[in-house]
Parts: structure tokens; sequence; C-alpha cells
């Protein structure tokens, strides 16, 4: 507080943009929600600020992604990077045309299914979280370059300009950054570069207002500016990446990242009460799963029961333990499994689930396994959305996995690796840190994507694009994102009270309903006579969104993270 006190006696003499970032330090917000012309929500305001002048000075909704993507890995290095992967969802209103790219990173051809079981057999949930074994291929900066290149008007090198400079000036950090980094704080200490790059030369501790400066980082994107996306892969920094390997035993090599390719997919695609949903499909399971919980809850009027009435929450619970009881079974990456994608999103397959579901009783989570979609075949993350006026609308979760990844960076080129290898299963039963349990489907095989629960969203009615979604949050992000859809769809809620409404949860195992603040007792008190296990937890996931209506855009910013913030144009 004394920090920002002498802040803000001197605050006439401040730019705005330095005026903005302290006042949202201290929690107010005065940019405008609600636009004609466009909008950006991101998790962080410098983000939003840099996409926000990008549409201003008329670049389209990718280019803002882009550099929001960027920004990100600067300003947010918890989640924001370019040393992991995500999906983007890109929908051109003026073609009808809704695209997928999966930059998601991939196992290095070295990569065994048994690398994180010990000699007996047993997962060691160690190496695939916090070794340099942790890290898939990354594909951040391949992915925004795809994006730019085919649907952008910008160069890369100007799509960069805005993170380069963030890493160069640096920015006065919230305490957001500040306490991430204390919690983390002994991730980092084994390894030199991540102590080197998160704490001051002496050792201590950035404190709020603090100038923040990642000269290393900054070096890395210019050589991404100066030479192109493939100098990530086949340049300097690909030599920094596997001159890291070799010292820590990683398995990533010269040729893995030389081989890395982004892949432009169709979305998942459903209907619910009229809208068109288009989600993440494999390699993330949450477009397959989002479609398979509205199909079951589109047949009951959740409307007429009311936001966070037990009626509704006991359907809800019970649609999401027979999505993740599928998950489990059938969900991995296309290029190495079948999956079958049209059974679980089928309307008759959902029919046949909801005959399961009793209105007066929870359906144990033993009772329920994966179902038979078959005969129909014929800790942090973070998520933007983006629109502009002219029909395009950006979608886009990206993630190292856990908070700072695997808290290894790499050393000369200033960015954390992820620890993604840890959403395969280490041993088929064996849950991931999100207690997901995968099957052989999602086993470790030598490039292959591990399984995701990212789902970026968009939502179209009568061709239009009406909104845009998606969340951090683990398990949690496609449980979290089906309530965004039906806060909005089901209970007509702005999308701000969308974006803040209390949230619940269920993976089929463990069989618990999770819940965060903010229902009533009475309500929890319902569910338990009716069988479900309650358990009032932390909050859950961070749903920066948009809803466009009438020609009007209007934000979302999820007050999960202080640094939220939805900007109109
Ligand atoms: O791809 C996934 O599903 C996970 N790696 C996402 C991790 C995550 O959301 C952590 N965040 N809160």
């Amino acid at each position: 507080m004394g920090v920002l006190a002498g802040i803000f006696s001197g605050a006439l003499l401040l730019s705005p943009l330095v005026m903005a970032q302290q006042a949202i330090l201290e929690g107010s917000r005065f940019y405008p929600q609600e636009s004609a012309k466009g909008m950006v929500a991101t998790s962080h305001f410098l983000a939003s600020e840099v996409a926000r002048d990008v549409l201003a000075q008329g670049g389209n909704a990718v280019d803002a992604a882009v550099v929001a993507g960027f920004a990100l890995a600067v300003t947010q290095p918890r989640s924001g990077n370019i040393g992991g992967g995500g999906f983007m969802l890109i929908s051109d209103e003026q073609s009808g045309d809704v695209i997928a790219i999966d930059y998601r990173e991939t196992a290095p051809a070295a990569a065994t299914e048994t690398m994180f079981q010990d000699e007996d057999g047993e997962a060691v949930t160690e190496r695939s979280r916090y070794t340099h074994l942790a890290a898939g291929v990354p594909g951040t900066v391949a992915g925004l370059a795809m994006a730019l290149e085919e649907y952008g008007t910008m160069s890369l090198a100007d799509a960069l300009a805005p993170a380069i400079r963030l890493a160069e000036e640096g920015f006065a950090v919230p305490s957001r950054f500040v306490q991430g980094i204390q919690d983390s704080k002994a991730r980092f200490e084994p390894w030199e570069a991540s102590m080197a790059k998160f704490f001051k030369e002496d050792g201590s501790a950035y404190e709020v207002g603090d100038t923040y400066r990642q000269p290393d980082l900054a070096a890395t994107l210019k050589r991404i500016a100066e030479n192109g996306a493939r100098e990530f892969y086949e340049g300097e920094t690909a030599r920094l990446i596997v001159a890291e390997m070799e010292n820590h035993d990683g398995l990533i090599t010269m040729e893995d990242l030389a081989g890395y390719q982004p892949v432009a997919r169709e979305p998942s695609h459903g209907t619910y009460r009229g809208y068109d949903i288009y989600a993440m499909s494999p390699p993330s399971s949450g477009g397959a799963h989002i479609v398979q919980m509205l199909n079951i809850l589109e047949d009951y009027p959740i409307d007429e029961m009311g936001f966070g009435s037990a009626d509704s929450l006991h359907l809800m619970a019970e649609a999401m333990k027979r999505a993740y009881a599928d998950r489990s079974e059938y969900l991995g990456d296309t290029g190495f499994v079948d999956v079958p994608l049209d059974g679980i999103t089928s309307k008759e397959y959902a029919a046949e689930l909801r005959a399961q579901i009793s209105m007066e009783q929870a359906t144990p989570s033993a009772d329920i396994g994966p179902g038979d979609p078959l005969p129909y075949e014929s800790n942090e993350t973070t998520h933007f959305s983006i629109a502009d006026g002219e029909g395009l609308a950006v979608s886009n979760t990206y993630t190292i996995n856990f908070s700072y990844g695997s808290g290894i960076v790499v050393d000369g080129a200033g960015f954390l690796l992820n620890n993604e290898m840890d959403d395969f299963s280490a041993k088929p039963g064996v849950p991931n840190a999100y207690g997901l349990i995968g099957g052989e489907a999602n086993k470790v095989e030598p490039g292959k994507r591990m399984l995701s629960s990212m789902t970026p969203t968009i939502v179209k009615r009568d061709g239009k694009n009406f909104m845009i979604t998606g969340s951090p949050g683990g398990s949690r992000i496609i449980t979290t994102t089906l309530q965004m859809l039906m806060n909005v769809i089901d209970h007509n809620m702005n999308i701000q009270s969308a974006v803040s409404a209390p949230r619940m949860h269920h993976q089929w195992l463990p069989d618990e309903l999770r819940v965060e603040d903010g229902f009533s007792p009475d309500t929890l008190e319902l569910l338990r006579q009716r069988g479900h296990t309650v358990s009032q937890q932390d909050a859950m996931g961070a749903a920066q969104s948009i809803v466009i209506r009438d020609g009007m855009f209007y934000g979302g910013a999820d007050p999960r993270r202080s640094t939220s913030s939805a900007i109109g144009l």
C-alpha cells in the first residue's frame, strides 16, 4: 500500500497508461466494457491494451489475438508463453468459416509409453511435472505465426513489437505477479536461469510497482521478429532449447523442433437451443464434451429451473459425470487413435445417457463407466477472446500447463518450458495433476499430442458471431465453459454477470460436486439430500469472454484474476 500511496500522490504527473496500470493495481477499472466497434478480453490489462490498440489502428481480430498472445508471454509468465502450446478458434462471419488452429505440444521422438513409470511400473509424477522430461515440443510460436499468416494482416515483426517493448523496457508489476512468484519460489530454486528470470540480481524478490525487465526474452522475441517463426525451431533459440535438454537429460532434439507443425482442424460442432456451438476438437476433449453435455441438458427446462437451483445443478452434475467418464476412455490425439466423435456429440447418444439420469437421486460415479457412443460413428492456462467490427472473432486458450509450467527457464532464452507431458496418462488409470483418468487412447507415443481440456469456444446465431468464451482451469475448463454458455443462453445473463457467477464442477472421479462460494446453503443441502457429495473449494477458471448483440460488443473480465480486463474500442 505504501508504494501505491506514493504513486497516487503524484498521479497527475503520470501518463494515462501508467495511471491505468496503477488504477488496476488498486482494483478499479475504467475501460468501456461495451462498444459498437470491437472488444478484447484477456487476463492481463497490458495485453488487452496492446490488442485494443491494434484494433484501433485498423488491424483485425487475428492481428490483435497474436499481439495479445505474445504480450501475455511477457506480462503474465505464469501462463502466457512461447514455451507451451494451445488452440485458437477463428470465426469469419463473412465467409462463414470457423476453423481451429491446433498448436498443442507434441511428445519428442524419444518419448516412450513408460517414461513416467519406475521399474515397478508405478507412475512417477515428479518426472512428468518438474523435470526436462516434462516438456513437450512447444507449439505457440508456430501456431500464432500460422494464424497471422493465414488470417491476419500484420507482419510477424509488427505483431511482436509490443511484446518486445514490454520485455525490454519492462512494466510495473502488479500484486498478482509478485504473489505468484513468491508462491512458486521452491519450483524455481533448483534452476539458475529460473531464479535469474524471476528474482533481482541480488536474489531479492520484486515488489508491487517495481519495473520488471526480461532481456533474454526480449532477445529471443527479436530473433523471431528478424528471422521468422522458424528461428524458434531451427535457429539460435532451437539451439538454446536443445542445449538445455542436453545439460539436464531432456529429450527434445533439433529434429523434434524442426519437425513441429501446427495443424488447421475442423472444430467440434453442435447446436443448443438454436445456437451453433463451435469448440476445440481433439487433441482437446473440450469440444466433444461441451457438445455432449449441452445435448444432454437441452431437453430440460433449465431456464425455468433457474440459475443455481438444486434441480439445474443436479442435472449439470449428472451430465458432467457421464461426459468425463467417456473422456477417460475415448479421447486422445486423432492422429494416433480413433475417437468416436460423431457418436459422443450425437443427440441420440445424449438421449441414451439422459435416460439414465434420475431427477431425485445422484448416480454414484462408481455406477457410471464410459458409455458406448460407437454405434453412432458414421493450476494455469490463459484464455482470451477478441472480436472486431468486420465479423472476425478469435477464441484462444494456451498454456504451459501448471502455473509457470515445469518451473524451468531455458538458459539464455528467457522463457519457461511447459510440463504438458503430464497431460498424457503416465499409466492407464492413474490420474494426472487434475485428477483426470486417461487410458490407452492417451498413452505417451512419439510425436503424439497429449490430450487437453482446453475449450476455446465460439457461438453463432443465424450465421453471426454471438459469443466468444473459454477458460483456464485444467479439468474444470470444460465445465466452466459449459456454464458460460448456459448462463448466457439459458439464464439470459449479461456477459459480466455470466463470467462472475459462482461455478460448480463434477468430473466423474472423484465423485464430488465441487462448488465455489456463492451458492445458497439450502441449495447445497438439497443437493446433499439427492446423494451428491458437495465440496466447497477455491474459485475455478478465468473466462474472459465477449457477447455480440445487435451490433454491440460486450466484454466480461473474470474477477477471479485481479489483472483481467475487457476493453472496448
Ligand atoms: O491442456 C490442458 O487441459 C491442461 N494442460 C490445462 C492446464 C490448465 O488449465 C491449468 N490451469 N489453470
